[in-house]
């Protein structure tokens, strides 16, 4: 891909480097911060800054590169997406904020690669790998791989997290997973700008964004616990100050393994694992405020719905759901609740005693298998064998159901016997066991 890069940036006589997370991760190999071995597996996005038209190399990179390529002539930005890697085309820029939290003003009239690296978050981001014509140079003119060494997260004026205040997520997610420090004036900034209210200037979507990639961390939950006790969470929702008291990181990772040991339940769900270690973050929360607070931190009102509904199966249904009782009356306690809110309730439960993990057994059971079953006959069939058109036809689907759920017919000879008993009997939504004596 490289070799692809560096000849469209030849035809073209462009200067071209990659900048952003991979530099940033090739330099961590080097000084063996991470391990070589997996770095292409985390890769999602390549970044590469170009000194001049983006959208004109993307077109020429385009013809030797196949893959999908989505330009942006208002932004002049192009992605091209080539085997599942996204090569993310930025002219090099210069940008100015005209009031915090808006998306900045832009330049890019011969705005050289080094220029361009000083309109970024962090030191640590501000480093790129020109790619053409000098093939490998490392441009850092802030002296990011320094602090790259010394893990050390460092903005690069004292304007950069009132200008964008999704820089104060990043910040956290950064320091957490390279497990560096924020410098003193990077710390003062960071406060100043929670204490000054900066994150009400982000649109609900602009922190979803945010919520989004630090839930796809490995060290999710103390990026959660770190943002709670930054003041982040309260300044974002006052309601969502304080969740972090109520778990422990080792009851996150827990959550972990419920989600690595149980990936079937989230399949076939809208449920991404980001959205579930949210579901089970705010678990604590008051109803009253839950809502609003989700709104506010942008999750769409499917998945609002979805971990309300979840939360409700574990405020009122534990107590009466264990998984000794009959497959029956499991089915009869979840089924009015939508499939993925059981999948959430399932993953997110904390089971604190023998009670808890059979409640999550008896949710498991009912995802996996109970709320599968199903009788043989069909409701045609159910007519020919005399049971009269209308919701008597659903009540006797249901009672056949209930009967193979806690295995008292198997197949469908047994479905008819009971059929035919019922009619006998005149009650088509009762069981022969119900109807009579025998
Ligand atoms: N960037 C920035 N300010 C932001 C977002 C991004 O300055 N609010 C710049 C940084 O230089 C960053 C680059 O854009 O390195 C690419 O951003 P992104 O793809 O979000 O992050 P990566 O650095 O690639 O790192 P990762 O995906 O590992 O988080």
């Amino acid at each position: 891909m490289l070799d692809r890069l560096r000849s469209a940036a030849q035809r073209c006589s462009l200067r071209i480097a990659l900048v952003g997370g991979l530099p940033r991760e090739i330099l961590r190999c080097q000084s063996s911060q991470r391990a070589r071995e997996n770095l292409f597996d985390e890769l999602r996005d390549i970044d590469v800054v170009v000194e001049g038209d983006a959208v004109a190399f993307a077109r020429e990179l385009y013809r030797n590169l196949p893959g999908n390529l989505v330009v942006n002539e208002d932004f002049h930005t192009a992605t091209l997406t080539t085997d599942g890697v996204e090569i993310d085309l930025t002219s090099s820029r210069r940008e100015s904020y005209a009031a915090p939290g808006q998306l900045p003003d832009v330049d890019t009239g011969g705005i050289r690669i080094e220029e361009d690296l000083l309109r970024r978050d962090f030191t640590i981001n501000s480093i790129a790998i020109e790619i053409n014509p000098d093939h490998g140079a490392l441009l850092d003119p802030l002296g990011g791989e320094a602090d790259l060494r010394g893990r050390v997260l460092r903005i690069l004026h004292t304007a950069s997290f009132h200008d964008d205040p999704t820089r104060l997520f990043r910040s956290l997610r950064y320091s957490i997973r390279l497990n560096a420090t924020l410098e003193e004036i990077t710390q003062q900034s960071f406060h100043r700008a929670i204490e000054e209210s900066m994150l009400d200037t982000l649109s609900p979507e602009r922190v979803r964004y945010e919520l989004e990639c630090i839930g796809r961390e490995e060290r999710w939950h103390e990026i959660w616990a770190v943002m709670d006790l930054s003041g982040i969470l309260h300044s974002l929702h006052e309601a969502l100050g304080g969740i972090s008291a109520w778990w422990t990181l080792e009851q996150g990772s827990s959550l972990d393994i419920v989600m690595r040991n149980q990936q079937r339940v989230l399949q076939g769900t809208a449920l991404e694992p980001w959205l579930v270690r949210l579901a089970w973050a705010t678990l604590s929360m008051r109803d009253t405020y839950f809502e609003a607070a989700m709104q506010r931190i942008g999750i769409f009102p499917r998945h609002i719905r979805s971990m309300v509904s979840a939360r409700h199966i574990l405020i009122s249904v534990p107590e009466r759901l264990s998984s000794e009782m009959p497959p029956s009356r499991i089915v009869d306690l979840l089924e009015h609740f939508p499939r993925e809110a059981v999948a959430l309730a399932m993953l997110i439960h904390q089971p604190v005693d023998d009670r808890g993990v059979s409640t999550r057994r008896a949710l498991l059971n009912y995802l996996e298998e109970y709320s599968q079953v199903h009788p043989d006959l069909s409701g045609h069939e159910l007519i020919k064998l005399g049971i009269p058109a209308g919701p008597a036809i659903g009540e006797c689907h249901r009672r056949l159901r209930d009967l193979r759920l806690d295995g008292h017919v198997t197949t469908e000879e047994d479905e008819r016997i009971v059929v035919q008993r019922m009619v006998e009997l005149g009650k088509p939504g009762t069981s022969p066991d119900e109807g009579s004596s025998d």
